[in-house]
């Protein structure tokens, strides 16, 4: 039972780390972002902290899939996605997909350059939707951790 404790707390470690780092950046490096009135000094300063944001980001997805697929595989946990009362358990895997598609496929593939182009272009809007974004996938994140926490320590649904 020592491996999964110890898979348990690298999972709840990985969270942290990630999704502080998430809240972080939306609800003080954007802010910042958006008050600095040079558009290219804007660009760059997003670019310094979101670039070694994502490195982070990135492993910690990785230490967080890893470890949760443990877990419902060492106890065998598949049968909770048949049931919506394990609704937290769906959104567990759903932000980590998000995620995943963001950091390991759009981001490298064309995110980046669509958004050097359009912060270029469109400074204004680009970095609004960027917000909006970020807002969004934080929301959805710390519900999906009130869940987890209040479900997996016995709270039914
Ligand atoms: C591939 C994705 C993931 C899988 C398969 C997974 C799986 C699991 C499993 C099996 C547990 C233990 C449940 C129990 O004890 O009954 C757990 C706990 C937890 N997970 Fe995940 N998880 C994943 C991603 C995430 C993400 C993205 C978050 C945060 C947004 C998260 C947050 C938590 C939290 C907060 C707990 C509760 C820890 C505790 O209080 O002991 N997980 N996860």
């Amino acid at each position: 039972m020592d491996d999964i404790a110890i898979a348990r707390a690298l999972h709840v470690v990985g969270v942290v780390v990630w999704i502080g780092g998430v809240s972080f950046v939306t609800t003080i490096v954007l802010p910042a972002v958006r008050r600095t009135k040079d558009p290219q000094e804007r660009v760059s300063f997003f670019e310094r902290i979101e670039g070694k944001f994502a490195w982070q980001a990135r492993a910690t997805t990785v230490l967080v899939g890893a470890t949760g697929f443990y877990i419902t595989a060492v106890w065998d946990l598949w049968g909770r996605f048949n049931s919506v009362s394990f609704w937290w358990m769906h959104a567990m895997v759903l932000v980590w997909a998000l995620f995943t598609v963001m950091l390991f496929i759009a981001e490298p593939l064309f995110l980046h350059r669509w958004y050097l182009r359009n912060a270029k272009e469109r400074p204004n809007s680009t970095f609004r939707l960027i917000e909006k974004l970020h807002r969004i996938l934080l929301v959805i994140s710390i519900l999906t951790v009130l869940g987890a926490v209040a479900g997996s320590h016995g709270m039914s649904f």
